[in-house]
């Protein structure tokens, strides 16, 4: 399911979606729905949306979620100041992740992931080669969320720690967007070698 505010904007996305990739298997899975559907009917949640909006939107929801649910923050702590990329945590010195965690049912496990995965590659389907920083509090919602980024080539999941880090990998996102821009990479991940 592919959630918006609004089942218009959803629904546009979804036929865009279609329409570019002309697969069956998206034509037949693929449904558009409003972030209050999607909270109620998912098992696994993907949280995508800007950092400043991102507590106020999961608070809206969180008399929505139905229990037992994986809730994965993507969410990046990234602000652009003229030319450059800064991140910071939000008020407590607390992560989005972590601020998250508060607001939704205790039955929802919350995880932070993605965050250094830019989302163009994987919509164009490009060869990526890279590592996947998870963190989480519960070792079967690592094996959940792993188990997602598994499933998409050239990504491997790797286990960061609990929730408490989470501000580490939200703040990577700045690190990589300044990294590309002064050095001329497009689109720049994280991999780490093992010697
Ligand atoms: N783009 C990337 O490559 C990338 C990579 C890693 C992490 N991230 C992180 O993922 C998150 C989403 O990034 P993005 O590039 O997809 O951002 P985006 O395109 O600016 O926003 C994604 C969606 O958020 C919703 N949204 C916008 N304003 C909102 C508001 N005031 N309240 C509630 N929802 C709102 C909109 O959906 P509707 O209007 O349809 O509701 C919008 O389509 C960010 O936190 C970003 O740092 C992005």
């Amino acid at each position: 399911m592919l959630g918006s505010r609004s089942l218009e904007k959803a629904k546009s996305a979804v036929d865009e979606i279609i329409s570019e990739k002309n697969r069956d298997y998206i034509k037949n899975n693929l449904k558009s729905a409003e972030n209050v559907s999607v909270a109620s009917g998912c098992d696994i949640l993907i949280l995508t949306v800007p950092h400043e909006n991102a507590l106020e939107t999961v608070r809206s929801l969180s008399a929505r979620f139905r229990g037992n649910q994986t809730l994965i923050s993507a969410v990046a702590s990234v602000t652009k100041k003229g030319e450059e990329f800064t991140s910071s945590n939000g008020s407590n010195g607390m992560s989005y992740a972590q601020k998250i965690n508060e607001v939704v049912p205790g039955s929802v496990k919350v995880a932070a992931a993605f965050q250094t995965v830019p989302a163009n590659i994987l919509y164009r389907e490009k060869e990526i080669s890279a590592d996947v920083p998870v963190v989480t509090n519960e070792p079967e919602t690592y094996h959940k969320v792993a188990s997602i980024v598994s499933e998409i080539d050239g990504l491997r999941p790797l286990y960061l720690g609990s929730l408490r880090l989470s501000g580490e990998v939200e703040r990577l996102t700045a690190l990589l967007l300044n990294i590309g821009k002064r050095n001329g990479l497009k689109s720049p991940t994280i991999s780490f070698p093992s010697f």
